[in-house]
């Protein structure tokens, strides 16, 4: 059922703040502001150094950003790798380690074959999984549920958020076990988790500002985006996003791998997206952004407006979030402007943006 929405993907675009609040309730103690996992994880994580993760497409992207939290707020370093190299690389994995598996579907070939894999290698496997019936759920040890609801969409929108939520709670969950976080800590950073949803709700309130930015990159043949930080991996997401349903191409990009190679695509005609909440590296951020309007570029904001002031160029579009939405989590909130652009390209161009060409909903090949 639609509901009032024309596409199954608005509609999940739009229930985020309530799935996304719901998943971390299931996961936090709202009434002591702490995190409390309803299970066990059944391994010694003082010991842990590091964990590994792995996932495909949209999955892997919300481990890509988990990597930032799980290393700040757990001192855990992090192995990941998409599903489909992972399992062909033969990787060392330390003993007693902690696998985690992402999948919306729960049925993915490549990462199911990821998990077999790390379970012949002695880890224990935690999945973050929306389907809790899935074969995923099944042959875990630990399985993390995102309550995203069925997902129909066959981009990830919802479910995606919801792995972020998850990842989230963990990492301050094995923060506070391995005596990084104190409580004190835990409760500011949970403070800030909770403010989520309803910075989600008033990002969802910004769409109409995104329709003329959305037609606008419809004339593009070709689009970067630019973050750094957790912001980097939602670049990433932001081209998937794009490609999947538009056609257009698109790439993500770490903002200060610009100068690396990618500076030499920058023409007036080509729309580069700033991703830039303001956290500890938005002037570096904003630096990667005059040097892409000193070259002439296309340029498209999306950012608190101290990050607009500071960009002090001439811009294409500008989608403003709250200067309120910062910190570690913003990345949860500044998916949903990257979701409805290219959402509102796509059926700017008329594009079924519920069932785009050539893709399946659960990847059960490989
Ligand atoms: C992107 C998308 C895919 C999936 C990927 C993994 O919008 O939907 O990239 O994220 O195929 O699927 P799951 O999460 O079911 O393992």
């Amino acid at each position: 059922d639609k509901g009032n929405y024309r596409h199954y993907m608005a509609k999940e675009i739009h229930e985020q703040p309530e799935v996304v609040g719901r998943t971390l309730a299931h996961y936090l103690d709202l009434a002591e502001g702490v995190v409390r996992l309803p299970f066990d994880l059944n391994c010694d994580v003082k010991k842990l150094s590091r964990v590994t993760i792995s996932a495909c497409g949209t999955a892997y992207y919300a481990g890509l950003v988990a990597r930032y939290w799980l290393e700040r707020f757990a001192r855990l370093s992090v192995e990941i790798d998409i599903a489909s190299e992972f399992r062909y690389r033969d990787p060392p994995l330390p003993e007693d380690g902690l696998m985690i598996v992402v999948s919306q579907s729960g049925e993915t070939a490549d990462t199911l074959a990821a998990l077999r894999y790390a379970k012949e290698h002695g880890q224990h496997i935690l999945s973050i999984v929306n389907v809790e019936t899935s074969t995923i759920a099944r042959e875990s040890d630990t399985v993390a549920k995102t309550l995203a609801g069925p997902e129909i969409g066959v981009a990830s929108t919802k479910a995606f958020t919801c792995q972020l939520a998850v990842f989230a709670c963990l990492a301050l969950a094995l923060g506070r076990a391995r005596g990084v976080l104190t409580k004190e800590r835990e409760r500011e950073l949970v403070t800030e988790l909770i403010a989520a949803p309803g910075q989600m709700a008033e990002a969802l309130n910004r769409e109409a500002a995104i329709e003329p930015v959305a037609r606008d990159v419809a004339r593009a043949s070709s689009v970067l985006y630019l973050g750094r930080g957790p912001c980097f991996p939602l670049a990433m997401e932001g081209a998937l996003k794009l490609k999947e349903l538009s056609y257009i191409h698109a790439e993500g990009y770490a903002a200060g791998e610009l100068k690396h190679g990618p500076i030499a695509l920058i023409d007036y005609a080509m729309p580069v997206i700033v991703l830039a909440p303001p956290d500890a590296s938005l002037e570096k951020t904003v630096s990667n952004l005059q040097e892409v309007a000193a070259r002439g570029g296309h340029l498209i904001l999306i950012g608190s407006p101290r990050a607009r002031e500071a960009a002090a160029a001439e811009l294409a579009g500008f989608v403003e979030i709250p200067e309120t939405v910062a910190g570690p989590f913003a990345s949860l909130v500044y998916a949903v402007p990257a979701q409805l652009l290219a959402y509102h390209v796509a059926t700017f161009m008329g594009k079924d943006v519920d069932q785009p060409r050539n893709l399946a909903k659960s990847v059960t090949v490989e």
